[in-house]
């Protein structure tokens, strides 16, 4: 896929195929993440690749939005430092936000959807992935093909008009 195709394509994608995601798409979509940029270069994250069905059942209970986990084939969940500072957290939330963005756009290149979950259940989310207590699981991602449709083009996103997001010089 054209990255404009895929950038236009990625959406949440809540309900998946049984069929698995090969281990080389899944290593391609993780590398997208590994090579993200990030604030000094920190790379606060560690990626935890989840296949197995019994931790994704697990998984799809840290949070109320987490259910969609349940029915994946795949997740990869985002682990960071615990933030020592308020403006750390800030940082390493905005480097986060960069890696799931490569992640999902290097997914839906290859027609593979994605879908965010927050954690809200800590020390569960740690003891399914054996996280150790100074980090925490800052996102999940479920990883599948669609169970709706195939990953296309959106031609109108349900969001903000674009006229009112997008200002030429000044506000
Ligand atoms: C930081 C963040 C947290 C999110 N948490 C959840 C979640 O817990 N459960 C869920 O189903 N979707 C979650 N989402 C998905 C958003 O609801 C979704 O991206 C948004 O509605 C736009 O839809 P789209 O991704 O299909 O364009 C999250 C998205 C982001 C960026």
């Amino acid at each position: 896929m054209e990255t404009w195709d895929a950038i236009r394509s990625r959406r949440n994608t809540r309900t998946y195929k049984q069929d698995p995601v090969a281990e080389a798409d899944l290593l391609r979509i993780a590398e997208a993440g590994w090579r993200a940029p990030s604030a000094r270069n920190t790379q606060p994250w560690d990626f935890v690749i989840v296949t197995d069905h019994e931790q994704l059942q697990g998984l799809s209970t840290v949070w109320q939005g987490a259910k969609h986990l349940a029915g994946a084939p795949a997740a990869i969940a985002l682990v960071a430092p615990l933030p020592a500072d308020e403006k750390r957290k800030v940082v390493d939330s905005y480097d986060l936000g960069q890696a799931t963005m490569a992640i999902t756009i290097a997914a839906a290149d290859l027609g593979i959807g994605t879908a965010h979950s927050s954690v809200d259940d800590q020390d569960k989310a740690r003891d399914i992935l054996g996280v150790p207590s100074d980090r925490f699981v800052a996102y999940l991602l479920s990883v599948g093909y669609p169970a709706d449709r195939p990953l296309a083009p959106i031609n109108k996103p349900d969001r903000r008009p674009f006229d009112e997001v997008v200002h030429r010089g000044h506000w």
